[in-house]
This record gives C-alpha cells, structure tokens and sequence, in this order.
C-alpha cells in the first residue's frame, strides 16, 4: 500500500454524498469510486465528483485499487456490507450504528482483528472543538462537579416521508440506535461509564410511528443524565438544546453539532482565571461582583468562595455545515493514522461502536418493555 489511502464509498444517499464532498480535501487520501445498490445514482455522484461508478457494491469491493471502503447505507445493511468488506481486505468506516445489535456488532470487531482491519464507526461528536471544551472543563473540576447534563434534541421530520427506513424499526434499530448513539457516546466520553436508568417511547397518534423517546442515565459521582429526542418538527424549527449543571455553573450548548458554548459561573477570582486560561478565545461578560461580606456561601454542605459571577461564550470559530464537514475530517485523519500507524490511539475506535450500541440497544428494550429493564 502506497503512503496514499485510497477510499472507495458505498452508500450515495445524502450523508454519503456530504462525506464525499468533506473527504475531497483529505490530504493523505484519494477518493477513488462510489457504488450503491441504485446504480444510476451510484453513476450520477460519480459524474458530480470525478470518480468511477461501480455496477455492484460487490464490484467496489473485489477492487484492488480501494484501501477503506465507506458504508453510508442504512443501519440494517451495515452488518453485512462490513463483513463482506472486511473479508475482501478492506479497512472500514461504518456509518453510525455500528450493526442492529450486539452480536453483529462484536462479531464485526472480532473480524476486524483477525483481519487487522480497521473497522470504525462514525462517530463525530468527540471531534468538535466545543465537546472538547466540555470535556476540559468537566476534568478541571473548576465549576466543581457536574451533577446533570440534558440534551433536548427537537428535530425536524420534513426529510422523512411516512414510507423511510428512519421509521421502520427492522431497519434502523428505531431512535436511540440510530440517532441516540451519538450522544451515548459522547456522554461517557465526559462523564465515564454509565447504566441505564430508564427509557420511554412515544408513538405519533393513530400511527405505528415511534416519534419521540426519553432515557435517563446515572454516571458515575452521581451525574444523571437525561436523553430527549423528537423528530415532529418543521425543518426550519430544528432545534437542540444541551445544558450541563455543575455545582458552581452551567453549559449551555445549542444544535447537535454544537457551534456556540455559554457559561454562566459563580466563581472564586482565582477558579475565574483559571476558567478563563481554559477556554482560549473566550468571551466573557462581568454580571456581578460580589462584596467580601458576601463572598462566602454554601451548596451541598460545603463552603463555596464566590467572587465573581460571570457570563462567558466560546464559538466553535465555524458555521454548523463547515464545522459538521470538519468534524469528518478529523475523524477520518484518525483513522487513516491508525492504518499507517497501528500504534496509533484514536479518539473513536471500535469499542465506541460497541459501547454506544449497547445504551442504545438496552434504552430501546427498556422503552419497548414500558420503561425500565
Ligand atoms: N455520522 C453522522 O453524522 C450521520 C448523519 C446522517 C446519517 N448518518 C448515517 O448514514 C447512513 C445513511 O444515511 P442517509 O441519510 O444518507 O440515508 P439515505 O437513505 O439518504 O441513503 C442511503 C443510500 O444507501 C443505498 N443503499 C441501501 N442499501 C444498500 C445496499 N445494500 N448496498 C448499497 N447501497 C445501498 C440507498 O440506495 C441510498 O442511496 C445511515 O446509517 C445514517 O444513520 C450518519
């Protein structure tokens, strides 16, 4: 294998389309050819990109000229489709979820091994710049310790008609698989392992369609976290609402792929500049300060130090899409370190696949069974 990774799509729906375009710019990697099981589209992307079309997803896999191969088909396809890649040689990038369940799942990885393949699993959120601040914050302890993190995710339908496979349970594995993953994931990257506390599902009136679904998660230090997705709403009201309380403060982060991050910190002086020095690029607004007889107060039991009251905004430095794209990127540049390099530790291997599938897998049995497990 030359220096060069050579990357080969299957799957020209939307998303794989949007990726295609992201990875065009990936210095180290070529985009090579696209199939899908719809050959004309497989023959349009090609036409709009400058690469070849294959008849058959088959046909891009018996190609010698494809290091990765990209599946960006439906969740039910996903099993098969990678062990078919994985059995021609081929390194992976699975769209999200990993498989269905979770023998799929941890029979792909055992494959992946024996094959000394990659097989990783689009699973963005870890790559954004502002999780990452979460993320910084939340180890410095500064805000003291988070106590609840809730993501409102109030998502448009406008893109799925009645008929989509996003409905049909069979073939996405229903929200919390094909969505929630995400956001399992990126919750036990900042607060650790978690269980599942609870899980609800909601069907749309007079309809078979499971539309909305509610699960809550305790971490550990007793971090409880609660997990609202809805798909009801007009593609110009797509909205997501993220807000993280700590003892001392609150994040707060909108769209779910986050490009603005607001605090609102009560703070020793010293904890402030710390925050501050944290948070490169930081905006921050004074809001109150506080006089010495009124330094002093409690929560939790304990004397807190409060100086300072403070508003502060990070922005992500990037609009939504060109972030989303950016995202992409980096994930894939980590991949395609870990072929050249298997030393190489990515940020999200397979066990994030597996990890994010199995809250997934259980908050959907819970919902399904009428709460908790
Ligand atoms: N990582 C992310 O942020 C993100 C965002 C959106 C979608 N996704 C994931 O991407 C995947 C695709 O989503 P989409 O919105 O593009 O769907 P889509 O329906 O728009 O596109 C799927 C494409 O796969 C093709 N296809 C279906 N079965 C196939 C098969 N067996 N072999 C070859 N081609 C096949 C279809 O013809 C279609 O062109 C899903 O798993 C979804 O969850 C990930």
């Amino acid at each position: 294998m030359s220096n060069t990774i050579r990357y080969g799509l299957i799957g020209c729906g939307g998303f794989g389309r949007f990726c295609l375009e992201a990875y065009q710019s990936l210095e180290g990697m070529q985009c090579v050819a696209v199939a899908d099981q719809d050959a004309a589209l497989a023959h349009f992307t090609a036409a709009q990109t400058g690469l070849e079309a294959c008849g058959s997803p088959d046909e891009l896999l018996a190609r010698q000229d494809i290091d990765l191969v990209h599946l960006a088909t439906p969740p039910f396809t996903h099993a098969s489709l990678a062990t078919a890649a994985l059995n021609a040689g081929k390194h992976v990038l699975c769209e999200k979820p990993l498989a269905l369940n979770l023998q799929d799942a941890s029979a792909m990885i055992h494959l992946a091994a024996e094959k000394k393949r990659i097989l990783a699993v689009n699973l963005i959120m870890r790559y954004n710049p502002l999780c990452r601040a979460v993320k910084a914050v939340i180890d410095s302890r500064i805000l003291g310790a988070p106590v609840h993190a809730s993501l409102i995710n109030s998502a448009k339908d406008e893109p799925l008609p009645a008929a989509h496979w996003f409905w049909d349970r069979e073939k996405s594995g229903g929200i919390f698989i094909e969505h929630g993953v995400h956001f399992f994931d990126l919750f036990e990257w900042w607060f650790g392992s978690g269980t599942l506390l609870s899980a609800h599902q909601v069907h749309r009136p007079d309809s078979r369609i499971v539309d909305q679904v509610l699960a809550s998660v305790q971490y550990g230090g007793g971090v409880l976290g609660t997990f609202y997705h809805g798909f009801h709403q007009l593609g110009r009201r797509d909205e997501q609402t993220w807000r993280l309380i700590f003892e001392l403060g609150t994040i707060t982060l909108t769209e779910w792929v986050p490009t603005e991050m607001k605090l609102d910190v009560s703070l020793s002086d010293a904890e402030f500049e710390k925050l501050t020095a944290l948070l490169p690029g930081v905006r921050v607004q004074l809001l109150e300060r506080y006089p010495a007889e009124d330094s002093h107060a409690r929560s939790r039991h304990r004397d807190r130090l409060v100086e300072v009251h403070a508003g502060m905004t990070l922005d992500a430095g990037f609009a939504k899409q060109e972030l989303y794209a950016k995202m992409l990127r980096d994930l894939m540049t980590d991949q395609l370190a870990a072929i050249r390099d298997p030393a190489h530790v990515r940020v999200v291997g397979e066990r994030n696949g597996l990890t994010s599938l199995a809250y997934a897998v259980s908050a959907q049995m819970a919902a399904g069974a009428g709460g908790v497990l």
